[in-house]
C-alpha cells in the first residue's frame, strides 16, 4: 500500500439490503477501510450511468454498487438494471480510458456483515493497485512517480 495515496471509494448501496449489510458489519465490529464512501439509494435501478461518471469526474478512485440479490430486489428489477449498467460502464471506462475494474456490481444482503466487509476491503485494495483516478492530476503524478522509484512501473 501507498502510505500517501488515500483512495476515495464510493459505494451506492441499496437502503434495503447492503446499506443494511453495511449497518451489520459495523454493529459485529468487522473492519472495513475508512476509505469507503457509503451513498444510500432506494434500490439500486436508481443508480443511474451518470451518477457513478459524476463520482469519477469528482475524483472517486474506485465506485461499486451494491444491492439485493437476483430475485430479492423490492422493486423486482432494479437490482437487473443496475447490472445491466456495471457492464456498461466498463466499456464506457474503458473507452475514456479508465481501467474497467474501478467500478463493479455487488449483491449483499442485511444479513451479510462479513460479506459486505469483504466488498470494502476488495473495491479499497483495488483502487490502491490501481492508483489514483487520473482527474486527480497531482496525486497520480505523485503516485507515479513513487511507484516509478520502487519499479514498479516502466
Ligand atoms: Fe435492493 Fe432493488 S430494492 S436492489
Amino acid at each position: 500500500m501507498n502510505q500517501e495515496y488515500s483512495p476515495k471509494v464510493i459505494g451506492f448501496l441499496c437502503r434495503w439490503c447492503s446499506y443494511t449489510g453495511a449497518d451489520l458489519a459495523g454493529a459485529m465490529r468487522l473492519q472495513y477501510p475508512p476509505e469507503i464512501r457509503i451513498i444510500a439509494v432506494p434500490c439500486t435501478g436508481r443508480v443511474d450511468i451518470l451518477h457513478v461518471l459524476q463520482a469519477f469526474e469528482s475524483g472517486a478512485d474506485a465506485v461499486f454498487v451494491s444491492g439485493c440479490h437476483e430475485g430479492d430486489c423490492h422493486y423486482v428489477s432494479g437490482n437487473l438494471f443496475a447490472r445491466k449498467r456495471v457492464e456498461r460502464l466498463k466499456g464506457i471506462l474503458k473507452e475514456v480510458g479508465l481501467e474497467p475494474e474501478r467500478v463493479e456490481m455487488f449483491h449483499v444482503s442485511a444479513s451479510e456483515g462479513p460479506k459486505f466487509a469483504a466488498v470494502a476491503q476488495e473495491m479499497t485494495d483495488r483502487a490502491y493497485r490501481l492508483g489514483p483516478n487520473p482527474v486527480r492530476r497531482e496525486v497520480r503524478a505523485a503516485w507515479l512517480a513513487q511507484q516509478s522509484a520502487v519499479g514498479n512501473v516502466a
